[in-house]
């Protein structure tokens, strides 16, 4: 996907309102935030998300960061506590972004958090980002715009360098303050901190009464490099399967004849729109195996195929 034009909206109400209609629409926008440009969609979409990590180029599906206008509206989203209200009540709007159970009936897409039972929120502070959200009314998925392994964004100018022609529109709203990504905390008790950022140390300490141990040193499960091994079917997962056997069921790519199909014209954005729901719908059949088609390891079928190989690896 390289062929789009690429808008630049201005930072105002003509351009707020543009940019909630590219994403009511599923499309992708970056905006600025407090620390750096987002490349935001509604995480809601699936298909919408899906582009988001193919136009970064992302070689697999990290869960991302939604963001919020409020601690109302993240409340619909994940299940809230006292600790998630106190840290909130001290750094949101900010810097901040917590991981937090998501809510069983939470409406956000499987690609938003790969799969895991927990979900990355926050509210930034940004008046821009602010204006957008509210205008919005929704959920916006964003990990910061730039193609995969590049240099984090912070003017319109570097997602622009980065982006253009891989995105909807570029919402510019000068450079961001900040420069730096979100501290991301894990609301557990005791906290832990997943990823040191924008919000100080010490300000995230004095609030806690202690220093969050770091993810190194804290439980595997909700560390963002043992993550993506979170998610694996009950099932036993055989890739590159042309045909089912005894006891399998099959999940295709391409025109083929199967039990459900990522994308039956072949189209990798659709087929990872799909992934996450179809594995779990396959898996709630209780077979003894899921045999699951070639798929091409070209654009976003590199992260599919990325996600496959975990799933399928021995357990
Ligand atoms: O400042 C920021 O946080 C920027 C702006 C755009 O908000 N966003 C950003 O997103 O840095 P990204 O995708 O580049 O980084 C998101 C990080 C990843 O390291 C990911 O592993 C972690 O958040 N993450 C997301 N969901 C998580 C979860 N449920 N549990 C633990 N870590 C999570
Ligand atoms: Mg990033």
């Amino acid at each position: 996907m390289n062929n789009l034009t690429t808008q630049i909206l201005t930072a105002d109400p003509t351009g707020f309102a543009a940019a909630a209609q590219i994403w009511q629409a599923g499309g992708l926008i970056a905006f600025p935030t407090e620390t750096v440009y987002g490349l935001g969609a509604d995480a809601r979409n699936d298909t919408a998300v899906a582009k988001i990590y193919d136009a970064k180029g992302r070689p697999s599906f990290n869960p991302l960061i939604v963001h919020v206008d409020s601690v109302e509206t993240a409340k619909l989203y994940v299940e809230w506590s006292d600790l998630a209200d106190q840290l909130a009540k001290a750094f949101w709007p900010g810097p901040l972004t917590l991981v937090l159970p998501l809510r069983k009936d939470s409406a956000v897409s499987k690609l938003v958090t790969a799969g895991l039972p927990t979900l990355a929120i926050r509210v930034p502070a940004h008046p821009v980002a602010r204006a957008l959200l509210t205008e919005f009314g929704g959920p916006v998925a964003a990990p910061s715009a730039n193609p995969s392994g590049k240099i984090s964004p912070t003017t319109a100018g570097h997602v622009e360098a980065g982006l253009s022609g891989r995105i909807d529109a570029i919402l510019d709203g000068g450079a961001c303050g900040v420069g730096l990504e979100s501290t991301i905390v894990g609301v557990t008790d005791p906290a832990i901190l997943l990823r040191p950022g924008g919000l100080a140390g010490e300000d995230l300490a004095a609030v806690l009464g202690y220093t969050p141990a770091s993810h190194k040193d804290a439980d595997p499960l909700v560390a963002p490099g043992q993550m993506l091994s979170h998610y694996a079917p009950g099932a036993a997962v055989r890739l590159n399967a042309t045909d089912k056997t005894e006891g399998e069921v099959l999940l295709g790519f391409g025109d083929m004849d199967c039990e459900l199909n990522l994308s039956a014209r072949g189209d990798l954005v659709e087929a990872a729109a799909n992934l996450f729901g179809h594995l779990h719908r396959l898996d709630a059949l209780k077979t003894a195996g899921i045999a699951v088609a070639p798929i091409p390891e070209t654009g976003l079928g590199k992260a599919i195929n990325d996600r496959l190989r975990r799933a399928a690896a021995p357990r």
